[in-house]
């Protein structure tokens, strides 16, 4: 087996795939996220304060700006819409959110999927109600809602977990996410499942298996380069838990945000996502997305390389100081290349084909530029932006 697989590793000039998981973890049981899901959420710009009309606006803007048909599909509703139970112990929107069957009607009205967000906690992380103890009735009021996406964060829940053994501690959470997976799936309705417990329990061990479609795998993210950065690096060795149906969250997008709104700094969020298989939910104001922005977030390209069939989470394969350089074997047989500057200021930089397993000259093209740069070896010198990528597609049918 070793042989071979080395034997065709040599023929595609990749080498380097050998150290790559070859078996990524069964998939879950549903078939809701074959990639990793795109949309947008309204955490990261509004927070608790959302409404009903922002959700509404984000989901013209989606589709008015081009990102619906990018891919952008799930329009998610974060912490802040809950409202109290009634004497059945139903649980109700609260007044910023009348009607939330007639809001997930007109999500859906514009071809897009409806998302909301709730706890296994008492209380969520705002402070508001939580599905302890709730977990089918809620099941079902989402379902009816028409919920298409459940994010599902594990807030008080943790005041449970103090005083218990890690092992114990991992065990309750394993079974207030695979409590609420059971109760979405006896509603019969399709949702795609993201656990939220900021890497806790190394939930990527378990996640799959509790029936997750993705799962955060750090603490939050800030909209600062530094934030992006670690939450990105943080990734590094998580690669064999991701695959077609199941991924590792290393949270939201910020470009847009204030704080990552340098179109370089941008393009290393995006480039990093890509490579790391990541979910692609957006998270800032739709209606008053730059023109740059609104570009870094619908490169075909680069959502390409986040989308590819193959499933596979790249990883850092070099650095040296500041330059580090980011690899991701797709479906095609090419891989996608970043190379990446962490310092303020400009940098010449070439690749470490050996890194990369690759050797003499190779087909390239720049996915930000959008133009074939022809064969490549390892004396070509790039010059990479301060904060800033050269994302590359490298190999045999590279080149368009
Ligand atoms: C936690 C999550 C965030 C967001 C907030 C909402 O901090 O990690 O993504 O959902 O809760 O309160």
């Amino acid at each position: 087996m070793r042989k071979r697989q080395r034997s065709m590793f040599r023929r595609l000039g990749l080498s380097c795939l050998l150290i790559w998981p070859l078996f990524a973890m069964a998939a879950t049981a549903n078939n809701a996220a074959p990639t990793p899901p795109m949309g947008w959420n309204s955490w990261n710009h509004f927070g608790a304060k959302v409404t009903a009309d922002d959700v509404r606006h984000a989901a013209d803007e989606l589709v008015a700006s081009g990102m619906a048909a990018a891919g952008y599909r799930y329009v998610i509703i974060d912490d802040g819409w809950q409202g109290s139970r009634d004497a059945n112990g139903v649980l109700h929107p609260n007044a910023k959110f009348p009607d939330m069957k007639a809001l997930a009607d007109y999500v859906h009205g514009k071809g897009l999927k409806f998302g909301i967000y709730s706890s296994p906690g008492e209380h969520t992380c705002g402070g508001f109600t939580g599905s302890y103890g709730h977990e089918a009735q809620d099941a079902k009021t989402f379902a009816g809602w028409g919920v298409d996406y459940l994010k599902y964060d594990l807030c008080s829940f943790r005041t449970r977990l103090k005083g218990k053994s890690l092992a114990d501690q991992t065990a309750m959470m394993q079974a207030a996410y695979r409590k609420m997976h059971e109760a979405l799936e006896a509603t019969g309705r399709p949702v795609v499942y993201a656990l939220c417990s900021y890497g806790w329990g190394r939930v990527w061990e378990w996640g799959a298996e509790v029936g997750a479609n993705l799962w955060r795998s750090t603490i939050d993210i800030e909209p600062g380069y530094q934030s992006m950065m670690f939450n990105a690096q943080a990734q590094q060795g998580l690669e064999r838990w991701a695959g077609p149906g199941h991924w590792n969250d290393p949270d939201m997008l910020e470009i847009g945000n204030q704080g990552m709104d340098n179109p370089d700094m941008e393009r290393t969020h995006m480039s990093l996502w890509a490579l790391l298989a990541a979910p692609l939910i957006a998270g800032n104001d739709l209606a008053a997305m730059s023109g740059d922005t609104r570009s870094v977030l619908t490169n075909p390209e680069v959502l390409a390389v986040d989308q590819d069939s193959r499933g596979a989470q790249g990883r850092r394969v070099w650095q040296e100081g500041p330059v580090q350089l980011w690899a991701k074997p797709l479906a095609d047989g090419t891989l996608a290349v970043g190379l990446v500057n962490t310092l303020d200021h400009p940098l010449d930089a070439t690749l470490d084909f050996k890194a990369l397993g690759l050797a003499g000259a190779v087909p390239a093209r720049d996915l930000w530029q959008r133009r074939d740069l022809g064969l490549i070896d390892a004396t070509h010198t790039f010059d990479v932006p301060a904060f800033g990528v050269v994302l590359l597609k490298m190999g045999k049918s590279a080149t368009h």
